[in-house]
Protein backbone atom coordinates (compact mmCIF):
# COMPACT_ATOMS: atom_id res chain seq x y z
CA UNK A 1 0.00 0.00 0.00
CA UNK A 2 1.20 3.58 -1.24
CA UNK A 3 1.17 6.26 1.90
CA UNK A 4 -0.58 9.58 1.21
CA UNK A 5 2.32 11.16 0.31
CA UNK A 6 3.12 8.78 -2.04
CA UNK A 7 -0.05 8.72 -3.85
CA UNK A 8 -0.05 12.36 -3.84
CA UNK A 9 3.17 11.77 -5.94
CA UNK A 10 1.91 9.78 -8.29
CA UNK A 11 1.11 12.62 -11.22
CA UNK A 12 1.34 16.26 -10.90
CA UNK A 13 -2.53 16.61 -11.56
CA UNK A 14 -5.66 14.46 -10.02
CA UNK A 15 -8.60 14.73 -12.41
CA UNK A 16 -11.58 15.04 -9.82
CA UNK A 17 -14.19 13.55 -11.93
CA UNK A 18 -18.03 13.19 -11.43
CA UNK A 19 -19.37 10.35 -13.24
CA UNK A 20 -23.15 10.15 -13.96
CA UNK A 21 -22.89 6.73 -16.04
CA UNK A 22 -20.65 3.96 -14.88
CA UNK A 23 -20.47 2.26 -18.76
CA UNK A 24 -18.38 6.02 -19.65
CA UNK A 25 -15.72 5.05 -16.89
CA UNK A 26 -13.39 2.29 -18.20
CA UNK A 27 -13.15 4.88 -21.65
CA UNK A 28 -12.91 8.17 -19.75
CA UNK A 29 -9.60 6.24 -18.26
CA UNK A 30 -8.37 5.34 -21.07
CA UNK A 31 -8.45 8.94 -22.29
CA UNK A 32 -7.11 10.19 -18.88
CA UNK A 33 -4.32 7.85 -19.36
CA UNK A 34 -3.60 8.72 -23.21
CA UNK A 35 -2.86 11.73 -22.20
CA UNK A 36 0.13 10.71 -19.56
CA UNK A 37 -2.16 10.73 -16.36
CA UNK A 38 -2.61 7.89 -14.85
CA UNK A 39 -4.26 8.69 -11.24
CA UNK A 40 -8.27 9.59 -11.18
CA UNK A 41 -10.25 11.19 -8.29
CA UNK A 42 -14.45 9.77 -8.78
CA UNK A 43 -16.20 11.95 -6.58
CA UNK A 44 -19.27 10.66 -4.59
CA UNK A 45 -21.21 13.17 -6.06
CA UNK A 46 -23.06 11.01 -8.44
CA UNK A 47 -25.13 7.75 -7.99
CA UNK A 48 -23.00 5.52 -10.62
CA UNK A 49 -19.54 6.86 -8.91
CA UNK A 50 -18.98 3.26 -6.81
CA UNK A 51 -19.62 1.26 -9.89
CA UNK A 52 -17.35 3.64 -11.62
CA UNK A 53 -14.77 2.95 -9.21
CA UNK A 54 -15.22 -0.36 -9.25
CA UNK A 55 -15.22 -0.73 -13.31
CA UNK A 56 -11.58 1.24 -12.70
CA UNK A 57 -10.41 -0.45 -10.35
CA UNK A 58 -10.85 -3.90 -12.30
CA UNK A 59 -10.48 -3.34 -15.94
CA UNK A 60 -7.64 -0.15 -16.13
CA UNK A 61 -4.64 -1.56 -15.76
CA UNK A 62 -2.16 0.97 -14.73
CA UNK A 63 -4.85 3.39 -13.25
CA UNK A 64 -4.76 4.32 -9.52
CA UNK A 65 -8.36 4.82 -8.95
CA UNK A 66 -9.60 6.44 -5.91
CA UNK A 67 -12.51 7.93 -4.26
CA UNK A 68 -13.73 12.15 -3.32
CA UNK A 69 -16.09 13.64 -1.75
CA UNK A 70 -16.44 10.79 1.20
CA UNK A 71 -17.45 12.61 3.81
CA UNK A 72 -18.51 9.22 6.75
CA UNK A 73 -17.26 6.18 7.63
CA UNK A 74 -19.75 4.57 5.66
CA UNK A 75 -18.48 6.29 2.61
CA UNK A 76 -15.03 5.61 3.32
CA UNK A 77 -16.32 1.14 3.45
CA UNK A 78 -18.36 1.45 0.04
CA UNK A 79 -15.57 2.97 -1.42
CA UNK A 80 -12.93 0.78 -0.57
CA UNK A 81 -15.09 -2.22 -0.75
CA UNK A 82 -15.21 -0.96 -4.37
CA UNK A 83 -11.66 -1.28 -4.89
CA UNK A 84 -10.65 2.73 -4.49
CA UNK A 85 -7.22 2.75 -4.03
CA UNK A 86 -7.18 6.15 -2.17
CA UNK A 87 -9.73 8.13 -0.34
CA UNK A 88 -10.53 11.95 -0.25
CA UNK A 89 -12.83 13.78 1.30
CA UNK A 90 -13.16 17.61 1.18
CA UNK A 91 -12.71 18.55 5.29
CA UNK A 92 -12.28 16.16 8.15
CA UNK A 93 -14.42 14.67 11.00
CA UNK A 94 -12.74 12.57 14.31
CA UNK A 95 -14.89 9.68 13.17
CA UNK A 96 -13.20 9.75 9.77
CA UNK A 97 -9.91 9.92 11.17
CA UNK A 98 -10.10 7.22 13.60
CA UNK A 99 -11.62 4.98 10.89
CA UNK A 100 -9.06 5.85 8.16
CA UNK A 101 -6.09 4.80 10.80
CA UNK A 102 -7.47 1.52 11.07
CA UNK A 103 -8.00 1.19 7.43
CA UNK A 104 -5.18 -0.11 4.91
CA UNK A 105 -6.67 2.70 2.21
CA UNK A 106 -4.32 6.18 2.13
CA UNK A 107 -6.80 8.89 3.41
CA UNK A 108 -6.29 12.49 2.48
CA UNK A 109 -8.20 15.31 3.65
CA UNK A 110 -9.34 18.37 3.00
CA UNK A 111 -7.66 21.28 4.60
CA UNK A 112 -8.67 25.40 4.90
CA UNK A 113 -6.23 26.12 7.73
CA UNK A 114 -4.00 25.95 10.54
CA UNK A 115 -5.88 24.18 13.32
CA UNK A 116 -7.33 21.28 10.27
CA UNK A 117 -3.54 20.21 9.64
CA UNK A 118 -2.90 20.20 13.56
CA UNK A 119 -5.79 17.96 13.87
CA UNK A 120 -4.63 15.66 10.75
CA UNK A 121 -1.01 15.85 12.10
CA UNK A 122 -2.08 14.67 15.57
CA UNK A 123 -3.72 11.19 13.66
CA UNK A 124 0.07 10.91 11.98
CA UNK A 125 -1.22 12.57 8.84
CA UNK A 126 1.25 14.67 6.76
CA UNK A 127 -0.12 14.95 2.73
CA UNK A 128 -3.88 17.03 2.79
CA UNK A 129 -6.12 18.19 0.21
CA UNK A 130 -5.83 22.28 0.31
CA UNK A 131 -9.40 22.86 -0.05
CA UNK A 132 -10.99 25.31 -1.33
CA UNK A 133 -7.49 26.14 -2.42
CA UNK A 134 -8.59 29.63 -4.35
CA UNK A 135 -11.06 30.72 -1.81
CA UNK A 136 -8.62 30.02 1.43
CA UNK A 137 -5.82 31.88 0.32
CA UNK A 138 -4.10 29.93 -2.62
CA UNK A 139 -0.50 29.95 -2.43
CA UNK A 140 -0.67 32.61 -0.10
CA UNK A 141 -1.45 30.03 2.71
CA UNK A 142 0.93 27.13 1.75
CA UNK A 143 3.47 29.95 2.19
CA UNK A 144 2.25 30.73 5.23
CA UNK A 145 1.98 26.74 5.94
CA UNK A 146 5.38 26.61 5.38
CA UNK A 147 6.70 27.51 8.19
CA UNK A 148 4.85 26.03 11.12
CA UNK A 149 4.57 22.83 9.16
CA UNK A 150 8.18 22.03 7.93
CA UNK A 151 7.15 18.19 6.86
CA UNK A 152 3.35 18.44 5.56
CA UNK A 153 2.74 18.52 1.71
CA UNK A 154 -0.37 19.36 -0.08
CA UNK A 155 -2.52 18.95 -3.15
CA UNK A 156 -4.53 22.43 -3.38
CA UNK A 157 -7.78 21.77 -5.35
CA UNK A 158 -10.55 23.68 -5.77
CA UNK A 159 -10.23 26.53 -8.79
CA UNK A 160 -7.17 25.27 -9.77
CA UNK A 161 -6.73 25.34 -14.10
CA UNK A 162 -4.19 25.01 -16.59
CA UNK A 163 -4.01 29.39 -16.20
CA UNK A 164 -3.09 28.85 -12.11
CA UNK A 165 -1.69 24.98 -11.82
CA UNK A 166 2.05 26.23 -12.21
CA UNK A 167 2.41 28.66 -9.25
CA UNK A 168 0.76 26.17 -7.20
CA UNK A 169 3.29 23.51 -8.37
CA UNK A 170 5.98 25.69 -7.90
CA UNK A 171 5.83 25.32 -4.22
CA UNK A 172 7.71 23.08 -2.35
CA UNK A 173 4.95 21.89 0.03
CA UNK A 174 3.05 20.96 -3.23
CA UNK A 175 3.12 17.69 -4.30
CA UNK A 176 0.16 17.81 -7.10
CA UNK A 177 -2.93 19.36 -7.85
CA UNK A 178 -6.56 18.41 -8.40
CA UNK A 179 -8.96 19.93 -10.44
CA UNK A 180 -12.40 19.78 -12.53
CA UNK A 181 -11.08 21.93 -15.46
CA UNK A 182 -9.04 18.66 -16.85
CA UNK A 183 -11.99 16.17 -17.07
CA UNK A 184 -15.12 18.38 -17.52
CA UNK A 185 -18.39 16.99 -17.06
CA UNK A 186 -19.71 18.30 -20.31
CA UNK A 187 -17.13 16.55 -22.12
CA UNK A 188 -17.76 13.34 -20.23
CA UNK A 189 -21.41 13.64 -20.85
CA UNK A 190 -20.55 14.42 -24.51
CA UNK A 191 -18.09 11.34 -25.00
CA UNK A 192 -15.53 13.70 -26.14
CA UNK A 193 -12.70 11.47 -24.65
CA UNK A 194 -10.17 12.87 -27.52
CA UNK A 195 -11.11 16.61 -26.42
CA UNK A 196 -10.32 14.65 -22.42
CA UNK A 197 -6.60 13.30 -23.87
CA UNK A 198 -6.12 16.71 -25.37
CA UNK A 199 -6.34 18.47 -22.03
CA UNK A 200 -4.78 16.09 -20.22
CA UNK A 201 -1.62 16.69 -22.63
CA UNK A 202 -1.76 20.30 -22.21
CA UNK A 203 -1.98 20.13 -18.28
CA UNK A 204 1.50 18.21 -18.08
CA UNK A 205 3.15 20.25 -20.45
CA UNK A 206 2.40 23.32 -18.10
CA UNK A 207 2.66 21.16 -15.06
CA UNK A 208 6.23 20.61 -16.51
CA UNK A 209 7.22 24.75 -16.89
CA UNK A 210 6.20 24.72 -20.92
CA UNK A 211 3.49 27.76 -20.24
CA UNK A 212 4.00 28.30 -24.17
CA UNK A 213 1.10 25.34 -24.12
CA UNK A 214 -1.44 27.40 -22.18
C1 LIG B 1 -13.15 19.19 -5.39
O1 LIG B 1 -14.02 18.68 -4.73
O2 LIG B 1 -12.00 18.75 -5.35
C2 LIG B 1 -13.47 20.42 -6.14
O3 LIG B 1 -14.82 20.57 -6.36
C3 LIG B 1 -12.74 20.64 -7.41
O4 LIG B 1 -12.80 22.00 -7.61
P1 LIG B 1 -12.78 22.64 -9.06
O5 LIG B 1 -14.08 22.28 -9.70
O6 LIG B 1 -12.65 24.12 -8.83
O7 LIG B 1 -11.60 22.07 -9.80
Amino acid sequence: MLSAKEVLQVCSIIPVLAIEDAAKAVDIAYALKDGGINIMEITLRTDAACDAISKVAQEVDGMMVGAGTVINTEQFKMVKDAGARFVISPGMTESLLDYAQDSKTPFIPGVANASDVMLGMEYGLSAFKLFPAHIVGGVDTLKAFSGPFKEVSFCPTGGVNINNLRGYLDMPNVLCVGGTWICPSDLIKEGKYEEITRLCKEGLIVARGNTDAA
